[in-house]
Order: structure tokens, then sequence, then C-alpha cells
């Protein structure tokens, strides 16, 4: 049973955790390195997203996306259309290849 005791042990924990997170997202930001890797991206968007439409869909004049995030909801939608599940890391590397290449959105 978890008793009063326990607590600040849980406490500590949650707050390592936090630090860890906070300091890998100030290591990201110092050496400005983003998210994902673009040129995995584009491999990926080349095998698996020229399905239902080309490149063209991300250029067209009545744009459907319009925000980062925006970006990222369509490519996770999206990818679930594919029939192959992407990991959380090829999201990032797609969302980073199409930012990259035809948003260029501000993260
Ligand atoms: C099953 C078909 C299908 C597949 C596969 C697919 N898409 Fe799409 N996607 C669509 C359709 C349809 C639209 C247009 C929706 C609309 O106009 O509202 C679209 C639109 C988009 C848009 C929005 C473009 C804009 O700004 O208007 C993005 C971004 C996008 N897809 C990314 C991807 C990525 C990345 C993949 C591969 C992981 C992918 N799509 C695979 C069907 C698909």
């Amino acid at each position: 049973m978890l008793t009063r005791k326990n607590k600040p042990g849980l406490v500590l924990f949650a707050s390592i955790l936090l630090g860890i997170a906070s300091m890998s997202a100030l290591a990201d930001s110092d050496t400005n390195m983003t998210l994902g890797d673009a040129k995995t991206g584009a491999k990926l968007a080349q095998k698996y997203c020229m399905k239902c439409h080309n490149n063209s869909v991300y250029t067209r004049k009545a744009k459907k996306v319009h925000s980062y995030e925006g970006l990222v909801g369509r490519v996770k939608a999206c990818s679930q259309q594919t029939g192959v599940s992407f990991s959380r890391k090829q999201l990032q590397d797609v969302t980073e290849y199409l930012n990259h290449h035809f948003y260029d959105f501000q993260q």
C-alpha cells in the first residue's frame, strides 16, 4: 500500500525526469539542432506519401496547413493512411522535411 512516506520519493523522481527533459531541450537550442532529420524524412515521404498526392499538395494555393502544429497533426493523420506505422522519430523526420522544403514555419 502507498503510504505518505513514499510521496517525497515520487516527487524527487518526477523532478529528476523534468530536469532531464529540460536539459535536453536546452541542448537542442544550444546546438540549433532540429527535432527531425529532413534527409530521412524526404526518403520516407518519397516512399510512402505519394500514393494519394504528390508534393504539389504542399505548395498549392489553397493550402490547408497554416502552422507548425497543423503540419505535425496533418503528417500524423496522413501517415495513418499509408498502411505503415510511423515511429515518433519518423514522423518528426517527415515533418522536418516538409517544413524545411515547403512550409517554413517557425517552431
Ligand atoms: C490515403 C491517401 C493519403 C496518403 C497515403 C497520404 N496523404 Fe496526405 N493528404 C491526403 C489528402 C486527400 C489530402 C488533402 C486533404 C484536403 O484537401 O483536405 C492530403 C493533404 C496532406 C497535407 C496538407 C497539404 C496542405 O497544406 O494543404 C499534408 C502536409 C500531407 N497530406 C502530408 C502527407 C504525408 C507526410 C504523407 C505520408 C506520411 C501523406 N500525406 C500520405 C491523402 C493522403
